[in-house]
């Protein structure tokens, strides 16, 4: 049944999706960082201007196209990853304290907010949907299915990526969201038993049905790309980037995105939490909701050792009234236009502080810099264990 805040004139949500897509794809010459049509206002990624943002306020006020094509799809230019609001980032306020926090996202021009199955089994996209109610005619929301659950609890050696699976987790993040079709719907991590083919073609039937806006993929190879992008063009590629691990820049996964017209969507962009220097050796995590401990890049000598990354970043803010957290969503930004990073948050100040690396601007020569700079100073630590670095595509 239509739910009223999803009726648009009499269109369905779904309808009105789809038309919009191929709207979108019409409206689209490039896939470059646009400017919103007018100043201070922002476009949805249905091209529909929503509200005028007050001059001033920190704010996503560009779109950023992912995918080309007949389904380019426009979002903010920063997204919101709501992973952390109740999942893996030790204590968080309470849910109306979080709901408040989406809203303000929203009010402020964010578009693109990220969630998962697993981020809690259905807690963190249950929270999600909440937060989104009401709302859910001018943003988008991804998920994503794959990992293998058995009553409820992670079997973390393996992986299912089966049609069945995916269709069970795509009806329950619909649930779970409130509402009738996902933005992005991606594979988590690769299931080496089911050939990227089928799930190309799952996630196709999907689409048709309405079910999905668009899919894509985690943590995947360039050889995986193609393959899938032959069956259903894939819209964007969720992968870890930021200045602590530059992988996809090495592999030709950034490449093969810019050569085939897919977006990037870099996860974890602030090293959860780390680049911004809000963590040192002493920092305890919640022993019970937080993954950070388990991984290697977040042992006290690690931490102490990379601090000296964070320090650069800090360095190269204070010359220009920015800080380390800024300097890094600015550069990934600034790195390529059809990146857009999702960084996570509970707090109203580092939500600002994080949408006002939307208007820095760095310069060819300031981004060399800052990547030299950091790149003098080798990593310590790796960033997952060896089960969880088992599951990333090389
Ligand atoms: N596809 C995948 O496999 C995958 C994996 C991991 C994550 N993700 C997605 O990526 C999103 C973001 O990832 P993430 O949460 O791992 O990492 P992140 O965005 O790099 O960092 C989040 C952490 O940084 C802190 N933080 C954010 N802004 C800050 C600021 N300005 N100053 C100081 N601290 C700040 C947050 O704490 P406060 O609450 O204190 O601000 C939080 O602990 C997730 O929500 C999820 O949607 C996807």
């Amino acid at each position: 049944m239509m739910k009223q805040e999803d009726r648009n004139d009499g269109i369905s949500r779904r309808g009105f999706l789809k038309r919009a897509g191929l709207l979108g794809a019409a409206l689209c010459v490039n896939p470059v960082l646009e400017k919103a049509t007018a100043a201070e206002r922002v476009l949805t990624g249905q091209g529909q201007v929503v509200r005028d943002i007050p001059a001033g306020m920190a704010a996503v006020r560009e779109l950023r196209t992912l995918g080309n094509g007949t389904a380019a799809f426009r979002v903010s230019a920063m997204g919101f990853g709501c992973m952390g609001l109740n999942h893996h980032r030790s204590s968080s306020p309470d849910e109306a304290a979080c709901i408040r926090l989406v809203r303000e996202a929203i009010e402020r021009g964010v578009t693109l907010f990220d969630t998962a199955e697993s981020y809690g089994y259905h807690k963190n996209e249950i929270l999600t949907g909440k937060a989104l109610k009401g709302y859910t005619d001018r943003v988008f929301v991804s998920s994503k299915f794959g990992h293998k659950f058995v009553n409820g609890v992670q079997v973390k050696t393996e992986e299912d990526s089966t049609p069945a699976n995916i269709r069970r987790v795509c009806e329950n993040s619909l649930r779970n969201l409130g509402v009738e079709t996902l933005g992005i719907f991606y594979q988590h991590r690769s299931d080496p038993n089911t050939p990227i083919e089928v799930v190309a073609e799952t996630c196709a039937e999907l689409m048709k049905e309405g079910k999905i806006l668009h899919w894509g993929m985690c943590e995947v190879n360039t050889d995986t790309i193609r393959r899938a992008h032959r069956v259903c063009p894939v819209k964007a590629i969720q992968s870890e980037y930021h200045f602590m691990h530059r992988t996809v820049e090495e592999n030709g996964v950034l490449a093969a995105c810019e050569e085939l017209g897919i977006g990037f969507v870099p996860y974890s962009p602030l090293n959860r939490g780390f680049l911004t220097g809000a963590i040192n050796e002493y920092t305890r995590f919640d022993t019970t909701n937080d993954n950070r401990q388990t991984l290697p890049r977040f042992q006290p000598e690690a931490i102490r050792a990379n601090t000296r990354i964070v320090e650069v970043l800090n360095a190269f803010g204070r010359t220009r009234g920015i800080t380390a957290a800024q300097v890094a969503l600015a550069w990934l930004m600034n790195k390529r236009a059809f990146i857009v990073p999702i960084p996570g948050t509970t707090k109203l100040s580092h939500l600002e502080e994080n949408l006002r690396a939307c208007d820095i601007r760095f310069t060819a020569e300031e981004m060399t810099e800052i990547e030299n700079a950091v790149a003098a100073i080798p990593v310590v630590g790796s960033r997952y264990d060896a089960l969880q670095e088992s599951k990333i595509q090389k």
